[in-house]
């Protein structure tokens, strides 16, 4: 396993964050946390999709209780959201979905090549600003991982509502031969993906006015 030091510039612990941490300490030897050195599972020959910041895990749930099949991994460093996916997890009895409670990179540098059908990232980045461009996840050396993960043909759903980050996105991804973006139309962009509910983030963009924007990338 590779040692890199990921500087991480989001919110990690948020309130009653003693108690959460105690449970999370206890869970953590169980099924529903995904440990960095038992991936032996994860193989090109199942379905396998990813979601990077779940947040209130609204895709995350739905979709792991309408494809059974399917393995799902989350990730988010954000301890709150964790445990509360964990809670929904068990009370619905939902076996499909493993639990990363830390920065998707130190994930995804073990994780076996060629494995995910789908990563979705939904409204990623909260660093319009250029200023605090160096403190967006979504960047060249990302793009590396996310290109080494992904099988051939599979996709990154990506969305965003905010102007700068939208430019980023697209440019982040125009540089590289190793992705296409998946796109017939540009009105395609403008709506969201029928299989998506809105997460919390695009129910606060529509409610701001602003205008949620879908892309998708395809690994060539
Ligand atoms: C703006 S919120 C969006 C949440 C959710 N996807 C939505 O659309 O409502 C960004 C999320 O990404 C998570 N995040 C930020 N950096 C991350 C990283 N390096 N690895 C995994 N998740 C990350 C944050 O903790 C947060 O939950």
């Amino acid at each position: 396993m590779n040692n890199h030091i990921f500087q991480f510039y989001g919110r990690r612990k948020g309130r009653g964050f003693n108690r959460v941490n105690k449970q999370l300490l206890k869970l953590n030897n169980i099924d529903f946390f995904l440990k960095a050195n038992d991936l032996k599972e994860y193989n090109s020959f199942s379905n396998n999709i990813l979601e990077i910041g779940f947040g209130n895990a609204e895709n995350l749930i739905n979709f792991s209780k309408k494809y059974k099949n399917i393995n799902f991994i989350g990730a988010d460093p954000y301890l709150n959201s964790c445990l509360k996916l964990y809670k929904v997890l068990t009370k619905l009895k939902l076996k499909n979905v493993k639990i990363w409670s830390d920065d998707i990179r130190k994930l995804i540098e073990v994780l076996p090549n060629n494995i995910f059908d789908l990563i979705l990232i939904l409204h990623p980045d909260p660093w319009p600003k250029n200023k605090h461009k160096k403190r967006r996840l979504i960047q060249q050396y990302f793009l590396d991982f996310l290109a080494k993960v992904l099988k051939k043909n599979g996709k990154i759903l990506i969305s965003s509502d905010e102007n700068n980050m939208k430019s980023w996105i697209l440019e982040q991804f125009h540089i590289r031969d190793d992705f296409d973006w998946h796109i017939k139309n540009i009105n395609i962009c403008n709506k969201k993906p029928f299989c998506l509910l809105n997460s919390k983030y695009s129910k606060k963009a529509i409610s701001l006015g602003n205008k949620n924007n879908w892309f998708v990338y395809r690994k060539l």
